[in-house]
């Protein structure tokens, strides 16, 4: 590689992680919330862990979720498991966590600011066989700790952000990507960001990565043909051209099938809410938007809510026309209607009445004709989702 496309390739590499590496304040936030946590379960008799991205510094950047798993004795039954799981869960996270039903139910809640899972789980040692799917994690947390160099964690950030440009982070069904686990290990194994990318071009489907910490689990099951074939692609591409729009694309997935120049967005943080709540009430707030512009004059042809649950918050409207005209018609009551046609005077003296076919008719002016002016000040004046209210005061309209 010449000299100078390298050190423009260090460059765009440094700004990638500028934006994503989690600052020093909030890795110690992280961990203050996490010992505050694992002390409060400590002190109702059980040990806890830190485990997840979040345990090793290998999350992105504002991906505030805490994975803290209780170990319970191998001899307590699932039943019984369970039901002190949940009520630890509760007793730690306050009365406002829910609980959530994966293998076994698990407690979410919030702690300063953070989401926090309270996972309980068996004591598993390398070699045996777990009891349920989330025992191998905390030796995953070992794993990665012993075998991942504090200089690599900056190329499997590099990794995890490349696969959420391209849509292919995250082993859940909705995704059916590679884990943050996988890009653990995969940078383990190669040994850098673009040594992995480098390998992809091997990767068959099934893609298969033996987990280190039990033969019997392959750590990329989850990862679909698409998936693999979309990475593989990709990766070709990215070392042949590098360039930010890998990592950070600027056509949001989810708006397509939209007209770009006759649609806006409004994007916002996410609010501190359950899910449910979460797409309930942005939902409404859509709702809500979409009648006001009706009312005001415009035409919107489509409408759009999405979030990506952790971050941001996104509304799309499109629009038949971005800008209506300033005059319309507005009509009024019958010519022999002389109450409400005196009425109908009064009201628009400031404006031509004219009659027309036996009716009353003014032009009447409208005071926005712009549909962002006309979205910027709905969002000032019309009552938000109560969950929405203070996330929408740094809503950007674009
Ligand atoms: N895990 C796993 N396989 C999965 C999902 C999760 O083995 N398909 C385990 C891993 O030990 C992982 C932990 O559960 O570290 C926490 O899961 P999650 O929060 O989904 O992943 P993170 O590694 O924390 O990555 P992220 O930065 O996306 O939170
Ligand atoms: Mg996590």
């Amino acid at each position: 590689m010449l000299m100078f496309m390298k050190s423009s390739y260090n460059e765009m590499r440094k700004a990638v992680l500028e934006k994503i590496r989690p600052k020093e304040e909030e890795i110690q936030q992280i961990r203050e919330a996490a010992a505050e946590t694992i002390e409060k379960i400590k002190k109702k008799g059980y040990r806890a862990v830190l485990v997840g991205s979040a345990g090793r510094s290998t999350c992105i950047a504002g991906d505030k979720d805490l994975d803290i798993f209780t170990f319970f004795p191998k001899s307590m039954g699932r039943e019984e498991l369970e039901k002190r799981a949940l009520k630890l869960g509760k007793e730690v996270l306050g009365k406002n966590a829910k609980t959530h039903f994966a293998e076994h139910p698990y407690v979410k809640g919030y702690i300063c600011g953070f989401e926090v899972e309270v996972v309980p789980c068996y004591e598993m040692k390398i070699g045996e066989r777990p009891r349920s799917a989330v025992d191998r994690s905390p030796l995953h947390q070992k794993y990665v700790m012993k075998h991942l160099k504090e200089s690599k964690k900056d190329d499997v950030l590099l990794l995890k952000q490349l696969l959420k440009g391209i849509g292919a982070y995250g082993a859940e069904h909705k995704v059916k990507g590679f884990s943050g686990y996988l890009c653990e290990l995969l940078t383990i194994k190669y040994g850098s960001f673009e040594k992995v990318l480098a390998a992809a071009q091997k990767f068959t489907c099934p893609f298969i990565f033996i987990d280190p910490v039990d033969k019997n689990r392959n750590a990329a099951a989850a990862v679909s043909e698409e998936k693999l074939a979309l990475f593989k692609k990709r990766a070709t591409e990215f070392l042949k051209t590098p360039a930010l729009g890998f990592f950070f694309p600027k056509e949001t997935p989810v708006l397509r099938g939209f007209n770009e120049k006759r649609t806006i967005m409004i994007s916002f943080p996410v609010p501190r809410v359950v899910e449910e709540i979460l797409w309930s009430q942005l939902e409404r707030l859509k709702e809500l938007l979409f009648r006001q512009l009706k009312i005001s004059g415009f035409n919107v042809a489509k409408a759009l809510h999405w979030s990506d649950e952790r971050k941001t918050c996104l509304l799309a409207f499109e629009f038949k026309e971005k800008n209506i005209r300033e005059k319309y018609l507005h009509g009024g009551p019958m010519v022999g209607d002389e109450q409400n046609v005196a009425a109908f005077k009064a009201k628009n003296k400031a404006n031509v009445c004219f009659e027309k076919e036996g009716r009353l008719w003014c032009w009447r002016r409208r005071e926005r004709t712009d549909a962002k002016k006309m979205l910027v000040h709905l969002l000032k004046t019309i009552d938000v989702p109560s969950h929405f209210r203070i996330v929408i005061k740094k809503a950007k309209t674009q």
